[in-house]
């Protein structure tokens, strides 16, 4: 297609820093609070640490307080419990981020189960997820919430559309279907989801007004599964070897971006498409937990 959207996340996100970082001095003036984010990272996951230090410079940006604890890999599940406790109860700490995955010894549902909901800015509690579903207000997961707003902010119309996920995570594919499912403005969307198990997935692509795909896999969606006009959201952040590059790789989507452009009337690229938009989200989050701290709810 000529003219096709290429939707630019990197500036979405930093105008949603920006207006986070207005509202949350707002807050300091006429409340004297201080939005607080609280990460534990635990172990030394290079790609863990390196997620959690731009989500500390995202709250510096924004004017947020922010603690991070580091545990060592061993650490007992019972210490991380004591951990999140400690925070629960903290009324300075609005958010609490705890950096996954987590070492195989520790139960993740436990942890994040043990996260007080009303702080739980990651929306993975599954007092979140439940009120997601039966559309009460929740904390929304922070990459999905960004899919919907890249979708929003870039004029595209969902309701009534074919809204089709691939991918079935708890993270990404089963959050962003309820929120495009739910009657509300952004929203109310016809949702499909595929995955794995489906013979030909191209069966469903073929047939998305907006297509969403987060399977972690290069090249699940070509040009030949696209319908000319379609909107592509691309999940994926894939590390390939590329021999071009100093670092010996670059990252790609799950999707095969440049044949797929030449169909889509819009398309997130990657990176700079959904990727930066979870930081953005999680500032939003954090923001909205310490606005309702502020009137008491
Ligand atoms: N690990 C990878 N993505 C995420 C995320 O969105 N939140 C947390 N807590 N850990 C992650």
């Amino acid at each position: 297609m000529q003219n096709t959207l290429i939707i630019d996340g990197k500036a979405i996100s930093a105008a949603i820093k920006e207006e986070v970082r207005e509202q949350a001095a707002e807050l300091k003036t006429q409340h004297g609070i201080v939005p607080g984010l609280a990460f534990l990272l635990v172990g030394e996951n290079p790609a863990s640490q390196s997620y959690v230090r731009s989500k500390e410079r995202a709250c510096e940006y924004c004017g947020f307080h922010s603690s991070t604890v580091t545990m060592p890999a061993s650490a007992s599940e019972r210490e991380i419990l004591a951990r999140i406790d400690a925070w629960n109860i903290d009324p300075d700490i609005h958010g609490i981020l705890v950096q996954l995955p987590l070492p195989d010894h520790v139960n993740e549902d436990c942890v994040i189960e043990a996260i007080s909901p009303r702080k739980d800015v990651d929306g993975f509690h599954p007092v979140n997820v439940g009120k997601l579903v039966i559309g009460q207000e929740a904390f929304l997961p922070c990459t999905p919430a960004g899919i919907q707003e890249l979708l929003i902010r870039s004029g595209i119309e969902t309701a009534g559309k074919h809204v089709v996920v691939v991918g079935r995570s708890n993270i990404v594919g089963k959050p962003i279907a309820n929120i495009l499912l739910q009657k509300t403005a952004g929203a109310n969307a016809v949702v499909t989801v595929t995955h794995s198990a489906a013979e030909d997935i191209g069966l469903y692509t073929r047939m998305a007004d907006i297509l969403i795909v987060a399977t972690g896999r290069v090249n699940t969606v070509t040009a030949g599964m696209v319908k000319d006009g379609v909107v592509v959201i691309d999940v994926g952040i894939n590390r390939v070897e590329d021999a071009s590059r100093e670092r010996g790789y670059r990252i790609v989507g799950d999707v095969d971006f440049e044949g797929v452009r030449e169909r889509a009337s819009a398309i997130t690229p990657v990176p700079g498409g959904v990727g930066p938009m979870t930081i953005a989200m999680l500032m939003k989050n954090t923001f909205r937990s310490a606005e309702r701290s502020a009137a008491g709810r």
